[in-house]
């Protein structure tokens, strides 16, 4: 998919995610954090933070008042469209807004936000010894599936100052479900194949947590430094409403279905006419209002272990 594809693709995930995250694990995380002040703001690290969506949300679900926040993601694109939307966004909602070429600063008399925007790849950042012990909470979302775990997750942690958070969520957790089965074997073989391209998938050179990332975190946290404190599915359940779906919901299926048919493209494993009449149904289950799709996922919330 085309970096402008995924940027719809990521402005349509906002609304389902947000309904999507686990409220017991939320409610956890704003119970935990010690309130912040103008003069004593979080120092927050989000990574893979994309368009934004995330800084928003925080806002939005009046959790993020005094902050230093600092968005990395990979791509330039995706950073530079943050700052552009927020800023559109946080004007719009009656905010002060001030940008500059780091970043963009968000204010009235109840938030300061100094946002700072960082165009890297998350372990070399995370490298340096001047981010350990940085962070009152580090925010992961739909985004530790891409790395490898046993590296990234020490350095995460050790980002984290003495009580600091970690708020992991949206974790894929092995399971895509298309509603209704159109043919069971043929289901199965695809979904089965688009798993196991995630599985392949490389972080550099070391594999990646892949399709299994949730129950992975959770077996390898402790190891790499972190307590669990809460955690809790925050699976996507999406659906038609009297054959219509709510708004830009078939545009989301449609996404998901162009990731199987990209990730699925070059493999032999699968008849190319096969696949292809799969596709064309499930996009005619969309036209009609008749595709459901159930996809599991984790949400967690812990904090490094101190000492
Ligand atoms: C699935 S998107 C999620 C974006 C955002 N968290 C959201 O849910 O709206 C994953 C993001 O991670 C970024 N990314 C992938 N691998 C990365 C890496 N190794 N270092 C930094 N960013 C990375 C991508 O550019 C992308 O924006």
């Amino acid at each position: 998919m085309d970096e402008t594809s995924f940027i719809e693709y990521l402005d349509v995930k906002k609304a389902i995610d947000d309904r999507s995250l686990n409220s017991s694990v939320w409610h956890a995380l704003v119970a935990t954090m010690p309130k912040a002040t103008r003069d004593h703001p979080w120092q927050v690290l989000e990574l893979g933070a994309g368009i934004g969506s995330m800084i928003q949300r925080l806002i939005e679900w009046d959790f993020l008042h005094f902050a230093c926040y600092i968005a990395l993601d990979a791509s330039p694109t995706f950073l530079s469209e943050a700052s552009n939307r927020l800023g559109h966004w946080a004007t719009h909602n009656g905010l002060g807004v001030q940008a500059d070429k780091s970043g963009l600063s968000i204010s009235d008399a109840s938030h300061e936000i100094q946002i700072q925007f960082v165009a890297q790849e998350a372990q070399q950042w995370l490298s340096a010894k001047e981010r350990f012990e940085q962070f009152d909470l580090v925010i992961a979302h739909a985004f530790l599936d891409l790395v490898h775990l046993e590296t990234t997750l020490p350095l995460l942690l050790k980002g984290l100052r003495n009580e600091g958070l970690f708020y992991f969520t949206l974790n894929f957790d092995g399971l895509t479900v298309f509603e209704p089965p159109l043919e069971e074997s043929l289901d199965e073989q695809i979904i089965c194949l688009y798993h196991r391209t995630m599985e392949e998938r490389l972080a550099g050179n070391q594999p990646s947590a892949g399709a299994y990332s949730g129950r992975r975190l959770m077996r390898v946290l402790h190891q790499a430094g972190g307590d669990l404190l809460r955690a809790g599915a925050s699976d996507w359940v999406i659906h038609a409403v009297q054959g219509k779906y709510p708004s830009g919901e078939d545009r989301f299926l449609r996404f998901l279905l162009q990731m199987v048919e990209e990730s699925l493209s070059e493999r032999s494993e699968i008849e190319a006419t096969k696949f292809r009449y799969w596709l064309e149904q499930r996009h005619r289950q969309i036209d009609q209002g008749q595709l459901s799709l159930i996809v599991h996922q984790l949400d967690l919330l812990g904090r490094r272990i101190s000492g």
